[in-house]
């Protein structure tokens, strides 16, 4: 298992540009499950969650080539399989995205069950509703879902859940029913730009989706769809990381490859505590955070709200900010395992609820720290690059999940980020340790 190895303390400068989206590029793959074309999406990024998703495709019949510029080519070329395997399953929650394709083209789908998350607790209720309000029927058997229907019908589904709506519930709900007979309403859609993205795929297959980004989607079935090309949008969630990196190394970056829209609130909470935050052009931003920066109050809600997905990154930065802050996530209202790993950082975080109560310190730490999901990594290597001294985080197969290259972007910005192994790690200790001995 790698860990990284970060010397905190070094400002950052220079340019990064953000990868496309992991969360819009795995439900997209997924949808090309609907055709028998050729499909091809450009700006897919390369990380173990993409590839997960490509193994999975795989033993669902598809070719999927990585093409050399970042684009990925999968072709369905045996309809025979349904199954998605357990191996591959366990490794990434959103293997469940295949469940709508497969249930739509092949009549029926079965995939484990996914298992604890350490991120909270995340059931799938609202997806096996969908489907069932849509006549297929729903069967837990041997540890696997397994969803059967010969026809299926459109008809109206809410999606609302105890903390909101669903992101892949909707996706999932969207894919069956592009191939449905009849209308389908799906009302309390989630509304993030990757249901935007999967939306127009879907309609550049043939697919009749409209709504898609608004809480009501109306799609028509139609009786089948082709390939399609699409680029995926960039992946609003590294571009926050890399903003946050700016902000609490207090360094003034540019970013380019952004959508800033999809990150209207974010931006306007971070301009609020006194990062200056300045368009180029359409796609290119300048962060500027060497002024003093304020404490503040943020509540993760789905979007257009902050996300859940930078509650970690955005409370490791407030925890350098001296005052009191509260970090409230509703969408995951249990994520705040990295609060505990920060704290041995010297931060001073008291998680009370779905909320932390954050006392903003003047200087973090280095420590060795363990990562507990993809975002808390972030949150942690974000901590490490201003702590003082040497930090080493562990587990950073978390990070590799969901980042493409991330040590490689912020070591370009001037950041010390060195990858090694656990081992390498043992044995630099233990040769340190014998030259103190001789010394
Ligand atoms: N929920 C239910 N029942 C369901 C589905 C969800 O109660 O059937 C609850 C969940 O427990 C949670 C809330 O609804 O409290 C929202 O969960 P959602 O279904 O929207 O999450 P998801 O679709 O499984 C996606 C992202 C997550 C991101 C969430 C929220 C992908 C692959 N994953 O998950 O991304 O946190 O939406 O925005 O798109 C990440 O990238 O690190 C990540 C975890």
């Amino acid at each position: 298992m790698d860990v990284f190895v970060v010397q905190g303390g070094h400002p950052l400068s220079g340019t990064v540009s953000v990868s496309g989206s992991k969360n819009a590029s795995l439900p997209m793959m997924a949808a090309t499950l609907l055709s028998k074309g050729k499909s091809t999406l450009n700006n897919v990024p390369d990380l173990v969650d993409v590839r997960t998703l490509s193994a999975l495709l795989r033993c669902l019949g598809c070719e999927v080539t990585r093409e050399p510029s970042s684009a990925l080519s999968i072709q369905v070329i045996d309809e025979e399989h349904s199954k998605a395997e357990y191996d591959l399953v366990r490794r990434m929650r959103a293997s469940v995205c295949v469940l709508g394709p497969l249930l739509a083209r092949r009549g029926s789908a079965r995939v484990s069950l996914p298992g604890g998350c350490n991120i909270g607790h995340r059931p799938i209720d609202i997806h096996l509703r969908g489907f069932e309000a849509l006549g297929a029927t729903v069967t837990i058997e041997k540890g696997d879902i397994v969803v059967r229907s010969s026809r299926l019908v459109g008809n109206e589904i809410d999606l609302n859940g105890p903390n909101g709506s669903t992101v892949l519930g909707t996706c999932n709900l969207m894919s069956a029913a592009v191939l449905a007979e009849g209308n389908t309403v799906l009302h309390s859609a989630a509304r993030e730009p990757e249901i935007i993205a999967l939306g127009d795929y879907l309609n550049a297959m043939g697919a009749q989706v409209s709504g898609h980004g608004t809480s009501t989607i109306q799609i028509e079935g139609v009786d089948e769809l082709h390939g399609a090309e699409a680029n995926v949008i960039p992946d609003r969630i590294e571009a926050a990381t890399l903003i946050i990196a700016a902000a609490i190394t207090r360094s003034s970056i540019q970013i380019k490859n952004i959508e800033t829209h999809h990150l209207n609130h974010v931006i306007q909470k971070l301009n609020g505590i006194g990062v200056v935050i300045s368009k180029q052009d359409h796609s290119t931003i300048i962060v500027d955070a060497t002024n003093r920066l304020l404490p503040t109050n943020l509540h993760a809600l789905p979007y257009p709200e902050t996300p859940t997905d930078v509650q970690a990154q955005l409370t490791a930065l407030l925890s350098t900010i001296p005052g009191e802050s509260v970090v409230r996530d509703s969408v995951f209202p249990d994520r705040f395992m990295h609060c505990a790993e920060l704290n041995r950082m010297n931060a001073s975080i008291r998680q009370q609820g779905d909320s932390a109560h954050i006392s903003g310190v003047q200087q973090l730490h280095g420590a060795h720290v363990m990562a507990s999901d993809l975002r808390a990594s972030a949150a942690l290597v974000l901590a490490a690059l201003v702590a003082n001294g040497e930090s080493v985080i562990h587990r950073i197969y978390h990070l590799d999940r969901g980042y493409e290259a991330l040590e490689t972007k912020l070591n370009s910005l001037g950041a010390q980020i060195i990858r090694c192994s656990e081992e390498r790690l043992l044995n630099r200790k233990n040769h340190e340790l014998q030259i103190r001995k001789s010394a």
